[in-house]
């Protein structure tokens, strides 16, 4: 079987872990035929009039899958968020991100194994801002009952179907009692009717942020809503070793785009340094869904062979600067290559 992804470089760093990983899959025969597209400053660069081409939007909606780096965000004014504006025009609701410890990475816990899942498309990042008047402002946070339920049962499912004992839900409903108390009310309640069986506990964010630097093994499937989500997402690479180590994946009814946690790191952007890992994890997770999607034992097989040769790889030392290492982005994919079953 071949099967057609759509490959979005990105910005900043992106286009090197991209070419890396892309190597990596090339390399272990996995059954890709890429359509190239744009998005981000890259797609400005090249000639496009918007940020995120329609082409772009078009070919994902097309081939249902997408292999996607970083696209830069602007501080405090410009452009709004690329990243943003695809999951929601995609309605990619439920974010995946698996944080694991791996062997070769030491830090506090070596026995870390979790799962965030954020919701996509609301909360503060609806991005509805006012200027009331001259120095006052707003940021509406959105909560519908419907998305809250949706991510619920996504969250839940995630869980039944992978065998993940707990649901933990992080809010902040004792202030903000309407939107967050929507979202844990709405868990609450596909648990008690669906999952009875997957434990269920609700922590406010604060705490829970503190139980997680302390013990983060505690932990199995985590659902937030999206700010708490992308915050939470950085603070568990953390606790394994770095952006450079966590895949994720955007999921919709009608499209996937697997893309890594981190941003495109302006500040080693072009110097062939960054950890291309983060990607190829995302890659492995995109063929495994590609895999389930067509019942494809062979290619559930060659994410394995692939995930196996970087784990291997990290266990013999082989590592970027961000993990204390020496090898450049292209060394480490062919650290991977060269651990190919
Ligand atoms: P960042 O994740 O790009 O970088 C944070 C720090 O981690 C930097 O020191 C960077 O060098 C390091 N880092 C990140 N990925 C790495 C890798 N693969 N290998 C080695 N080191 C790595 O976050 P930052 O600086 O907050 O954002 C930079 C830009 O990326 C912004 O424009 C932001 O909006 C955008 N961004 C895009 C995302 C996406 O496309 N999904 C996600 C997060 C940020």
């Amino acid at each position: 079987m071949k099967y057609t992804a759509v490959l979005v470089p990105g910005d900043g760093i992106g286009p090197e872990v991209a070419h890396a990983t892309c190597s990596i899959l090339k390399a272990a025969n996995a059954p890709i035929d890429w359509v190239h597209c744009l998005a981000g400053v890259a797609a400005l660069d090249a000639g496009e009039k918007e940020l995120l081409p329609a082409a772009t939007v078009a070919a994902i909606r097309e081939h249902k899958v997408a292999l996607k780096g970083p696209c830069t965000t602007p501080v405090g004014g410009g452009f709004s968020s690329v990243n943003v504006a695809m999951r929601k025009t995609l309605d990619l609701y439920g974010a995946v991100r698996p944080v694991r410890s791996l062997v070769g990475v030491p830090t506090r816990f070596d026995n870390v194994d979790l799962v965030v899942v954020r919701e996509n498309t609301e909360g503060l990042y609806a991005g509805i801002e006012n200027e009331i008047t001259k120095g006052v402002v707003t940021s509406v946070k959105v909560a519908t009952r419907e998305a809250c339920l949706r991510i619920a049962e996504f969250a839940f499912q995630y869980a039944a179907h992978r065998n993940r004992k707990k649901v933990s839900v992080f809010h902040k409903a004792n202030i903000m009692k309407l939107s967050d108390g929507m979202f844990i009310r709405c868990a609450r309640e596909v648990h008690d009717a669906k999952f009875p069986n997957i434990a269920y506990e609700e922590l406010i964010i604060d705490a829970a942020c503190m139980r997680l630097v302390q013990d983060p093994t505690r932990f199995d499937v985590l659902l937030m809503e999206n700010l708490y989500g992308d915050v939470i997402s950085d603070l568990c690479a953390g606790l394994v070793g770095g952006l450079g180590l966590v895949p994720g994946a955007n999921l919709g009814e009608h499209a996937a785009i697997f893309e890594a946690v981190h941003g495109s790191a302006p500040d080693i952007a072009g110097q062939g340094i960054a950890n291309p890992l983060a990607l190829t994890m995302s890659a492995v997770m995109m063929l495994n869904y590609i895999a389930e999607m067509h019942g494809d034992g062979a290619l559930a097989a060659t994410a394995t062979r692939i995930r196996t040769a970087y784990d291997l790889a990290l266990r013999d030392g082989c590592k970027t600067r961000d993990l204390g290492g020496t090898l450049t982005t292209s060394q480490f994919a062919d650290a991977v290559i060269a651990r190919l079953g």
